[in-house]
């Protein structure tokens, strides 16, 4: 018996040109180098040019998994894009993108899941090629962060930053067996008991502005290493894996204090746990693609490596994803 799975072919990202380094905060806020570090892991962030927008990053983003993975844009037919930093309220930047790399047929639109967008979109683009709907996928998270951010409140402004990352996906015939290639199984959360926990106090129905990003961080933390942990066992069950078999652990970017408790929790060694947040600081939906570009490119990730990716955000949202490569 023969199963349709989504299989990587490539992946591929974009940071901005300008770091932003906690010292260079240091002087614009009162907070320190030791402070940011200590708390989160972060020790710089990148942050978007004037006149660069989410659609730019995520078009870079998708032409360097576009060329990773050696196939023409003309190949995609379907473009999932994951943000909370559209360009405009509408059209959805996906079709920006979509018109930037010259595709004029298929189907492309936003998912919005704020932290846990890039999941959410991974797992809808899944589901589309598994069903036969389209062929090959081009699923993008990709953020602005710095745009929505109260550059006065110390609480939020030090821990995001801007980037996009994005991976193409193929419907291919495996043989259904946990050793296939491809996506194997994906869990979705959300709870919007908690959706005041972290928001943006504007939008186009409510107040007609923008609005900037407000949090509640020691009760986001408090939530996160159990939420993320329940939807990883949630993965090991459905895929008869457990950690002694998963190769990487590529999860959401936020807090390395996060990460470190969520692994020691599900007895996943150090070592193969990918950790950027030092270097990008918290981009939101496009941390996780952010993650896997650098860990494919410096040679970790190969070929038939069992990838555990996993996030939790705003509303709150949370999932998980096991990857064959
Ligand atoms: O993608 C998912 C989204 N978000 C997250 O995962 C974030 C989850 N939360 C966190 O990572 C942490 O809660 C934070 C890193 C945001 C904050 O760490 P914390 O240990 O929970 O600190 P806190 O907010 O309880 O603040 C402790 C102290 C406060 O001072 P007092 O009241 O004790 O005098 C803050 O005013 O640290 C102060 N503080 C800062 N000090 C220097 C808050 N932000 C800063 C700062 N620099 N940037």
């Amino acid at each position: 018996m023969t199963v349709l799975r989504s299989v990587v072919l490539g992946c591929g990202s974009y940071l901005p040109e300008r770091i932003l380094t906690n010292a260079e905060l240091a002087t614009q806020i009162d907070t320190s180098d030791e402070w940011i570090v200590q708390r989160t892991g972060i020790r710089q962030r990148h942050i978007a040019a004037e006149g660069e927008f989410t659609s730019h990053l995520a078009i870079n983003a998708a032409r360097s998994a576009l060329t990773h993975a050696g196939v023409d844009a003309q190949s995609i037919d379907l473009i999932v894009l994951a943000t909370s930093t559209p360009d405009n309220t509408f059209p959805a930047t996906a079709v920006a993108v979509q018109n930037g790399l010259g595709i004029h047929h298929g189907a492309a639109f936003d998912l919005q899941a704020v932290c846990s967008g890039f999941v959410f979109a991974l797992a809808t683009a899944d589901n589309f090629l598994r069903s036969g709907a389209f062929k090959r996928a081009l699923v993008i998270g990709a953020e602005t962060f710095s745009r929505i951010l109260d550059w006065n409140d110390r609480g939020t402004c030090v821990l995001f930053g801007d980037g996009a990352g994005a991976v193409v996906l193929d419907a291919q015939a495996q043989p259904g067996k946990s050793s296939d290639r491809g996506v194997l199984t994906t869990h979705l959360r959300s709870d919007g008991r908690h959706k005041s926990k972290l928001y943006v106090d504007g939008g186009p129905s409510s107040t007609r502005t923008v609005g900037y990003l407000r949090m509640e961080g020691r009760e986001v933390f408090k939530h996160a290493v159990g939420m993320i942990t329940d939807v990883i066992v949630d993965a090991f069950e459905a895929s008869r894996t457990t950690a002694e078999d998963i190769n990487w652990f590529v999860p959401h970017q936020a807090n390395k204090r996060i990460i470190d408790a969520s692994a020691h929790k599900l007895h996943i060694a150090p070592q193969k746990v990918v950790l950027t947040v030092d270097r990008h600081g918290n981009t939101s939906a496009a941390s996780i693609p952010l993650a896997l570009g650098v860990a494919v490119a410096d040679g970790r990730i190969k070929q038939g490596d069992l990838v555990l990716l996993e996030a939790m955000g705003g509303g709150f949202t949370w999932g998980s994803a096991l990857v064959r490569w």
